[in-house]
């Protein structure tokens, strides 16, 4: 038996994994995950984000709202989100609804950043055909250049945040002989949840 029993919540659950990956030398983005989105026809498409931020509302990403994944995801908002830690052997799977952050919190978020970061979400068409890398390097350079007596760069109203809010996350622990554990947490209509074992 592991950790899949050593709370009933499945925040303190999930803070427990992150910690423990983030802590875990070996592991280089412990806070990458897999998004799958999918078109209002329910054809499929993936990608890896970065995981920013994460408390009872759900877990949060930045992109581009233009992107192809904020167009799926604002015609069609629902997500699922796959963190795998190959040295620990486990994975937590995540489906729910999506939401745009605040522009607040993205504002916050976005002035984090540093302001080669910042020039480069305001110069990415992200997902658009490109037909040259020189292209996007002399736009980049054009854009440098006008920012150079802004400070600080705002947000550009084409880039921000998502929360996906979760209605299931499934905690998975590898063992031996493929008979693995898995803890599934589905969220009922009161807010709280409930929780039960999956065959592996
Ligand atoms: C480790 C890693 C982290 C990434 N983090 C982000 C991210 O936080 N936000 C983002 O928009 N793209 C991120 N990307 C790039 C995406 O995988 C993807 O190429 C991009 O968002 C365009 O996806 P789309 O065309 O489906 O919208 C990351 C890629 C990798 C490999």
């Amino acid at each position: 038996m592991t950790d899949l029993f050593a709370t009933d919540n499945p925040w303190e659950l999930f803070e427990q994994w992150m910690t423990l990956a983030k802590s875990t030398a070996s592991i280089s983005e412990p806070t990458a995950m897999t998004l799958a989105t999918a078109t209002p026809q329910g054809a499929p498409s993936a990608r890896v984000v970065l995981l920013k931020d994460v408390d009872e509302r759900g877990f949060v990403f930045y992109t581009n709202y233009e992107s192809r994944k904020s167009r799926e995801l604002a015609e069609n908002p629902q997500a699922a989100l796959c963190f795998y830690w190959m040295p620990l052997d486990r994975q937590v799977r995540i489906r729910g609804r999506v939401e745009q952050v605040s522009a607040e919190i993205s504002d916050e978020y976005f002035a984090s950043r540093g302001r080669e970061k910042q020039v480069g979400a305001w110069t990415s068409k992200q997902s658009c055909p490109l037909e040259t890398r020189e292209q996007f390097e002399q736009e980049l350079h054009a854009m440098t250049l006008k920012f150079e007596d802004t400070d600080p760069i705002p947000r550009p109203a084409h880039w921000g945040g998502w929360r996906v809010v979760p209605q299931e996350i499934e905690f998975w622990i590898q063992q031996p002989y493929r008979l693995h554990e898995r803890r599934v947490f589905t969220r009922e209509p009161d807010g709280g949840w409930v929780s039960g074992m999956l065959y592996p």
